[in-house]
């Protein structure tokens, strides 16, 4: 029976651990050169004993920025900052994969110029972002509603994903993330409640599915399937999304990116956000449709880590809150030792407090 300590081989490289860190968006990175600074170097550092951090979301361009603070990879700078946190990362013996990052709708035109977010569909709905005010407190706005992604823009889309995955390989990255998630543009697209297109994009599961589809092999194309993992959170409640066929969708995402082979799938649990919780018939649903490497997030601690390992459904586990509070997290798992609580007040914004300076584990003599 596989467990967290065990050593974990993916089509593109062997992680020595199956504790993963999940993406976790921090709101650190000072606008508008939207890069990456020392205090992230310090603080992937700090965490490099999981089996893999997948970065926080990552905008492939400034039109697919929805937070300020969050970090981007389509500038030279930004390529020149994340190398340094790659190259830190690894003298620390780990391994990172970025997290490309399309946030749709989910923004606000005061973090790109004035211009709306671009979605599916130009549909009014109920989602939030974060953005900072004029003296740079993060505060929560509306997230207006998003004018129609035309179909003469979608190669300039796949583009911006190609040149986000060309930039990963030149920082340095182990593997870059499709960010499929958690209700945005990829899941804006997947999802009934935000996509009433009428054209080949819309309609039919199959229509929906396209462009997420047509962003992996663009993405592929660019590096090679090993080297790219998908994130989806089927069945999510978020930012305007409820779906009677996410269920569905989940099990054709995952057949899709099975025949394409690709280095892994990052299964979103949706009960950390209003979802209901996954239950063992479409766990095992997704593994007959994928063979490959599954990395299952949300609500996990050791024992529903173990629980899904030994059932088969996932081969390591993604940790988001707990990494927050705990650089140290794959040690305090091994040995069961308590785990610090996340101070919520500091997560997004602000400084170093709340950010590398959670304590680890001293060692016992
Ligand atoms: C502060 C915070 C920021 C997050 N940012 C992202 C993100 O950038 N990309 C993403 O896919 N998920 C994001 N998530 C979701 C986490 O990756 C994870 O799925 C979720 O926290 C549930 O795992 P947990 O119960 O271990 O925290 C975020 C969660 C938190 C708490």
């Amino acid at each position: 029976m596989p467990n967290l300590q065990d050593r974990l081989s993916l089509p593109a490289f062997e992680a020595a651990n199956r504790v993963f860190m999940a993406p976790m968006t921090r709101m650190r990175a000072p606008e508008p050169a939207d890069a990456p600074t020392e205090l992230h170097q310090e603080y992937y550092r700090q965490r490099a004993g999981a089996g893999l951090i997948v970065t926080e979301g990552t905008q492939i361009s400034l039109e697919g920025k929805g937070y300020s603070g969050a970090p981007g990879i389509y500038t030279d700078d930004q390529v020149a900052a994340w190398r340094k946190v790659t190259d830190t990362v690894h003298e620390a013996g780990g391994r990172i994969a970025v997290q490309l990052w399309h946030v749709g709708r989910i923004t606000h035109p005061d973090v790109h110029g004035g211009e709306p977010g671009v979605s599916a569909s130009a549909l009014p709905f109920r989602g939030r972002t974060n953005i900072k005010d004029a003296a740079g407190n993060v505060i929560s706005v509306s997230a207006p509603t998003p004018r129609e992604l035309r179909v003469d823009e979608v190669p300039r889309l796949l583009e911006d994903y190609r040149r986000a995955t060309r930039n990963a390989r030149a920082a340095g990255f182990d593997m870059v993330e499709i960010h499929g998630a958690n209700g945005y543009l990829l899941q804006q697209f997947m999802s009934i409640s935000s996509n009433v297109r009428e054209d080949r994009y819309g309609g039919s599961l199959e229509n929906r599915a396209r462009l997420p589809l047509e962003v992996v092999d663009a993405v592929i194309g660019e590096w090679d399937a090993a080297h790219v993992g998908m994130r989806l959170s089927p069945l999510i409640k978020f930012e305007g999304l409820d779906d009677a066929d996410g269920k569905e969708m989940g099990v054709y995402m995952a057949g899709r990116l099975a025949d394409r082979s690709v280095g892994y799938f990052h299964l979103c649990e949706p009960d950390w956000a209003g979802g209901p919780s996954l239950d063992d018939n479409f766990r095992t649903a997704l593994r007959d449709r994928f063979p490959g490497i599954i990395i299952a997030a949300g609500n996990y601690d050791a024992d529903k880590a173990t629980r899904v390992l030994e059932g088969g459904w996932a081969d390591a586990i993604a940790f988001g809150r707990p990494f927050i509070a705990n650089p140290d997290l794959p040690a305090r798992l091994a040995t069961g030792a308590e785990l610090n609580s996340v101070d919520f007040d500091r997560v997004y914004g602000g400084d170093a407090a709340g950010y590398t300076d959670y304590p680890v584990l001293q060692p016992t003599r």
